[in-house]
């Protein structure tokens, strides 16, 4: 199998929409978590620009465990009361941080990350983890980035069913 990155329309609600179709399709009849996780950082990585690191974190039952994802080496586990991730999924709710050195509670695995995007994964109720985007542009994620990529993280979470 090849893949080549798909072309996207420049409106960045239509750009989402053309995204999670790729992200559907790039995973589809495929259960595995690790691998659909993987590709999702991947498409992600390579078709959202100044990402500079996007991924994974799984929960272990007690803490975050990082996953697959694009990127330099990132911390491994985040207890849920710590950092922005810890937020998203205590929370269960969407962290978006336009400037993550206001963020006291803010953990920096890459000096250079200026805004921050968390995703929290769940599937019935159940806390699965977190997709964790970084840039380092200050207040780089808008509503339709948090929308696009929400629905992106829902592909993922429907593909382990
Ligand atoms: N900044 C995150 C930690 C994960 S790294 O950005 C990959 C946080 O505060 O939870």
């Amino acid at each position: 199998m090849s893949f080549s990155l798909p072309e996207l329309p420049d409106s960045p609600a239509e750009r989402y929409a053309e995204l999670v179709d790729h992200a559907r399709a790039l995973i589809d009849g495929e259960p595995d978590r690790v691998a659909n996780a993987a590709n999702l950082s991947a498409l992600v990585k390579a078709t959202v620009p100044d990402l500079n690191w996007v991924g994974f974190y799984f929960f272990d039952g007690a803490e975050l465990v990082v996953g697959p994802f694009q990127g330099l080496p990132a911390c491994i586990r985040i207890p849920l009361n710590r950092g922005v991730c810890g937020a998203a999924a205590r929370t269960r709710q969407t962290q978006r941080v336009d400037d993550v050195h206001a963020v006291a509670d803010h953990i920096a695995c890459d000096g250079a990350t200026r805004s921050e995007l968390v995703v929290p994964l769940e599937r019935d109720g159940e806390l699965i983890g977190v997709l964790d985007l970084d840039s380092e542009k200050p207040a780089r994620f808008s509503d339709d980035d948090q929308r696009g990529l929400e629905a992106v993280a829902a592909v993922f979470v429907d593909s382990l069913r």
